[in-house]
């Protein structure tokens, strides 16, 4: 993969790339060039602690982290730029791409795509503010696959350092056909570097997206990181997944403050998206433990077990999350 020499990026998965695991994946496998963080986002009028919290550079020491944004104000967007910029960081990503309904009816993330004068205020405010070098990560658009056409020129407004494209519009959420035929008319008419992503879920699938197009500028990983965080580490061992799993564990107990409960459900939570081929009977007995001593002992027989989940096809209902 090294020797493509394109860059590797970790796209943002809300509720599973967080600090705790974007910092477990790059100390056991690595091989991520830039992890972007989920979107952050103003609630009753401030930026939500917990995702400044997330992006705090001393929860993600030696990693690249490109912190996201998502709002259709301009005065949100400044607040949360403020903040970053406080925070030291100079590169920001914009959301135009999340499908969820209560966020994108708000015409928000790929929501805003069908408003391009509300994309177009939007960028004129960002591009006025020194020492920020802007990201877009978007779809095609939002109900239509042709949306992209009116927002691409706006780019000139932002001048990002790249646009993530992932193709599809966001009324599909995550099901459906890829438009890979709309992906190359925009990645044609785009003056602006374009990184691809969507469904690569091992390196031969990487592979062939650059073998397709090689002068992308980088290509973005998401789902398929989650499920196989070891993806780019072909040596890695079932030790390395039992320690990245223990990092996890680690970093949640001393990150949330909502007792065992709480604890054991993100912990389920997480196995919505990671080893997806994990055998149905070890999964499930994760799913029913109740205690944190029941979720470890079925956690390690999962682990235990690991080389046949990375083997194995995805069980349908661990699956729910991918696309
Ligand atoms: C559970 C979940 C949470 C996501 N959260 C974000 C997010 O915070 N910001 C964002 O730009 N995209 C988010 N996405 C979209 C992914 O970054 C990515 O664009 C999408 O999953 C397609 O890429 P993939 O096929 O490699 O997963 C999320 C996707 C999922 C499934």
């Amino acid at each position: 993969m090294k020797d493509n020499k394109i860059q590797l990026l970790a796209a943002p998965l809300q509720g599973v790339t967080d600090n705790v695991w974007r910092t477990a994946q790059h100390e056991v496998f690595g091989g991520v060039d830039a992890y972007y963080a989920p979107f952050m986002r103003v609630e009753h009028g401030e930026v939500r602690r917990k995702d400044l919290r997330d992006v705090d550079p001393e929860r993600n020491a030696d990693i690249t982290l490109i912190p996201q944004i998502l709002a259709c104000q301009p005065d949100h967007a400044l607040m949360m730029v403020a903040a970053l910029k406080n925070m030291g960081y100079s590169r920001v990503d914009i959301n135009l791409g999340c499908p969820f309904p209560p966020i994108a009816l708000h015409r928000k993330g790929s929501g805003m795509l069908a408003y391009p004068d509300l994309v177009k205020a939007l960028f004129e405010a960002l591009a006025a503010v020194d020492g920020v070098t802007y990201s877009v990560k978007m779809r095609l658009g939002w109900d239509r696959n042709d949306q992209w056409r009116d927002i691409l020129p706006l780019m000139d407004i932002l001048k990002p350092c790249h646009i993530a494209v992932h193709p599809r519009i966001g009324k599909q959420q995550y099901k459906g056909e890829l438009d890979m035929e709309q992906f190359e008319a925009l990645f044609a008419a785009s003056t602006w570097p374009v990184v691809y992503n969507g469904s690569m879920r091992s390196v031969e699938d990487i592979e062939n997206i650059i073998q397709r197009y090689p002068t992308l500028a980088a290509v973005m990983v998401g789902s398929g990181l989650a499920a196989n965080p070891g993806m780019f580490a072909p040596n890695a061992t079932p030790d390395d997944y039992r320690r990245f799993h223990d990092l996890l564990v680690e970093g949640y107990t001393a990150q949330l403050n909502g007792g065992e409960a709480q604890l054991v459900r993100h912990l389920q939570d997480i196995w919505q998206t990671f080893l997806p081929g994990t055998e149905h009977k070890l999964f499930k007995a994760i799913r029913k433990s109740r205690t944190l001593e029941q979720y470890e002992k079925a956690a390690a027989a999962a682990l235990a077990d690991v080389e046949n989940a990375l083997t194995a096809k995805p069980k349908e209902d661990s699956q729910n999350l991918l696309v």
